[in-house]
């Protein structure tokens, strides 16, 4: 395999009312590159926190993080980061939003325009480009969020849930949607969800994580083609492999 992130040894806490709270238990794993890892695991179990560091916007208290063999000590556009509540700036065009990075990262203005229009294609949201994000659905949001971290180019994706608010018709749709844009964009992309069904049809890797403090309770590769269909055989059979180690750690989530 050949990693683009190497996770060696990680280990963060934070602290509250005095009190330390262990999020990532020690935790080593080698993210491949130009695929698509899944991370799962029971709530506040460190998903966010871990893909927090990994994006660099916090920081290890032990351990560290590699991309490309270097040290990550903070956020870079080598790393783009889709939110599940999408967090647009509500003050600004559809257009306007995925212009705003580029700008801030010293693109000239008719540079950023074009980049954004290109992707505001790829995500097929033609005509919208002078719209408000109040104005638009849920995915509609969820693709101008996709459209301004791939805008950078940036090597990797950082995805926390990024479909986990949408209703389910509109999420599977987004889900295919992802799968062909990352057919003509190739990106390394981490992506966590709760759910193992969008987990077995988006993912090569799932990585299946124990309840808190955060470690990894084991791994599923996924081999299957990439255009794939949720009845499956051998889909089920990815699905009941994740879901016997979830399970443990979810009861274990419940009981402190
Ligand atoms: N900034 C912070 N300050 C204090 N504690 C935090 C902070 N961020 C996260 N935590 C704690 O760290 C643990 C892991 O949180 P995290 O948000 O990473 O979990 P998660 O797996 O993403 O959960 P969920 O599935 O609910 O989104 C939780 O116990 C949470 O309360
Ligand atoms: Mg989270």
């Amino acid at each position: 395999m050949d990693p683009i992130i190497q996770i060696q040894d990680l280990y963060k806490t934070f602290t509250e009312n005095d009190k330390e709270l262990v999020a990532l238990d020690h935790i080593n794993l080698d993210i491949p590159r130009n695929q698509f890892t899944v991370l799962i695991g029971p709530s506040g179990c460190g998903k966010t926190t871990l893909l927090n560091t990994i994006a660099g916007f916090e920081k290890a208290t032990s351990g560290k993080i590699l991309l490309d063999g270097k040290p990550i000590l903070k956020p870079a556009p080598d790393r783009g980061y889709v939110f599940q509540d999408y967090a647009l700036f509500p003050w600004l065009t559809v257009l306007g939003n995925i212009t705003f990075g580029l700008t801030h990262n010293g693109w000239e203005k008719k540079g950023a325009e074009e980049k954004a229009r290109e992707y505001i294609d790829l995500v097929h949201l033609q005509g919208f480009e002078e719209a408000y994000p109040h104005t638009l659905s849920g995915g509609m949001k969820q693709r101008v969020a996709i459209a301004r971290a791939l805008a950078y180019n940036p090597e990797v994706l950082l995805m926390d849930e990024p479909f986990g608010a949408l209703d389910a018709q509109t999420r599977k749709h987004m889900q295919r949607e992802l799968v062909k844009i990352l057919e003509k964009e190739q990106k390394t992309v981490v992506f966590v969800t709760h759910s193992v069904i969008e987990a077995v049809f988006l993912a090569d890797l799932v990585i299946v994580m124990t309840a808190r403090p955060g470690k990894v309770k084991g791994m599923v590769k996924i081999d299957l083609p990439r255009k794939r269909s949720y009845v499956e055989d051998h889909y089920l059979h990815y699905r009941e492999q994740i879901l016997e180690l979830l399970e443990e750690e979810v009861e274990k989530g419940f009981e402190d």
